[in-house]
């Protein structure tokens, strides 16, 4: 595995790499959630780049940006040893270069959701992965489910700027007991990561209802609240029954809901979701 750092070092390995070639862009602090698009690049490209990158620009001024979790040493190790070719690990300063005021934004899929609760989140994440997407120049991206509207997101950005590359979006990684994989994870106190089942609980209790025939979103989201407000430490920022594409809120589900949600789990704050779509 080549590691490089500066864009130049990045474009003369990316030069060289047998097509197709797939990217998997990350903050690092790996675990199986990230490994398993790493797995799923290696399994559709010739070679895989991963980058590792905390993006300043999508944490906002009162998010974990300072304590948010890294272990370079054994991220390089975990992605060495699944055979990607090359890691990047850009630096700050040529990513933001002083004076920097370029910026990525996508409309109204960025408001609701994530986007009512962490103003400026996405024009950060969509700028920085525009600019890897820029310098990797991949013909195939891999995202998580788990964070759904980024995924929903990056979707329209590629097509709205033409980039050719093709978004692949893969399940969510979980623990035993339903919590979704997440760096933010190690946060959680013992008694916390107990509570932090609750999230899929409720997810798929909703889930549950919606296959045996109920239709009415408000219905469902009270589902969720109601198994919510049983778990004492968990509290709700949103509860979302909302349109998949749009990510809109629905009254009435047709075929196909993105049912998510924001939970504070003490001071953690933890999101899941589960697409439920008609097959095709
Ligand atoms: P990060 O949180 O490190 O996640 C990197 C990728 O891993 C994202 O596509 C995310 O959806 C996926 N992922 C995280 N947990 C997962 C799980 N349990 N199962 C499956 N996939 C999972 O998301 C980001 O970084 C950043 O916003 C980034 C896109 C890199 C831009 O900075």
């Amino acid at each position: 595995m080549k590691v490089v750092t500066s864009i130049n070092e990045l474009r003369k390995e990316r030069s060289s790499l047998l097509e197709p070639v797939g990217l998997v862009p990350t903050m690092g602090f790996l675990h199986e959630g990230h490994l398993s698009l790493v797995g799923q690049a290696l399994k559709q490209c010739a070679s895989v780049v991963v980058s590792i990158f905390v993006n300043p620009a999508q944490f906002g001024p009162n998010e974990d940006l300072a304590r948010y979790p890294r272990d370079m040493e054994r991220d390089k190790a975990l992605l060495e040893h699944q055979g990607v070719h090359v890691l990047w690990t850009p630096l700050p300063e040529q990513m933001y270069p002083p004076g920097y005021q370029t910026w990525v934004t996508v409309d109204e899929m960025t408001l609701p959701l994530e986007g009512t609760v962490r103003p400026g989140h996405f024009r950060g994440v969509t700028t920085v992965v525009a600019k890897i997407f820029n310098a990797v120049q991949p013909e195939k991206a891999f995202f998580g489910q788990k964070d759904a509207q980024q995924a929903a997101v990056i979707r329209r950005m590629t097509m709205d700027l033409n980039f050719p590359i093709e978004i692949v979006v893969c399940p969510t990684v979980r623990e035993p007991d339903g919590l979704a994989k997440s760096s933010r994870n190690v946060y959680l106190h013992a008694e916390e990561r107990k509570a932090a089942a609750v999230l899929y609980r409720s997810l798929s209790a909703a889930k549950e209802a919606f296959e045996t025939g109920e239709r009415d979103a408000k219905k469902l989201r009270r589902i969720m609240e109601d198994i919510l407000a049983g778990e004492a430490l968990a509290q709700p920022q949103y509860v979302s029954c909302a349109d998949p594409l749009t990510l809109q809120e629905l009254d009435y589900v047709k075929d196909n809901v993105l049912l998510s949600m924001a939970v504070y789990i003490g001071t953690t704050r933890l999101i899941d979701n589960i697409l439920i779509q008609k097959e095709k």
